[in-house]
């Protein structure tokens, strides 16, 4: 499976989104490797990490996004479940579980009621050791345009989710324990 020829049906190559899609996912996919890498004793499956990394925000282009060159009409916090149903629809769905695991670290159902989100009423949260190292991974990578953004400091990171609440940065911190070996 190449996940580029994926994202080449979705994204014209050379656009905003795709050049912003296909930076940040592979920066995450080489994080997502090197951590994977390092809990080799929970035996990691190195191919799908390499394939879900790369496809896991396949699914931005249809949010609104305009600074990521993304034109759709979802919100932007759409894109994981988007995701997942596009993987689907290629024959892809436990990839596709990883696009809508991976949105901040995760999105119980509780959360979805109580901040009225525009998203399915279902936990969205990382469940398997790969969608948990592909999750976390995420984190250190925002999406900006132009030169590729360097790796985002712990610091940066916690506080970054704290801005979501401190049983968000709780769960972020026991991903870092697992994986920051
Ligand atoms: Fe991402």
């Amino acid at each position: 499976m190449d996940p580029f020829a994926i994202i080449r049906k979705y994204y014209d190559p050379g656009s905003l989104s795709e050049t912003i899609l296909s930076e940040h996912s592979t920066l995450v996919m080489e994080k997502a490797l090197k951590i994977a890498e390092h809990v080799t004793f929970m035996n990691p499956d190195m191919t799908f990490i390499r394939e879900a990394a790369l496809l896991h925000d396949i699914g931005i282009f249809l949010t609104y996004a305009p600074v990521l060159g993304c034109f759709g009409d979802r919100d932007y916090i759409c894109h994981g479940y988007l995701g997942r149903k596009l993987l689907e629809d290629e024959g892809l769905p436990v990839h596709g579980l990883v696009c809508e695991r991976h949105v901040g670290v995760g999105i119980a159902e509780a959360d979805i009621e109580k901040q009225n989100l525009p998203l399915p009423k279902r936990d969205m949260l990382p469940i398997t050791l790969e969608e948990k190292i592909i999750c976390y991974a995420d984190k250190f990578h925002s999406k900006k345009s132009g030169s590729p953004q360097p790796e985002a400091s712990l610091v940066e990171v916690r506080k970054n989710i704290s801005t979501y609440g401190p049983e968000k940065v709780l769960k972020f911190d026991i991903l870092h324990m697992l994986f920051s070996r």
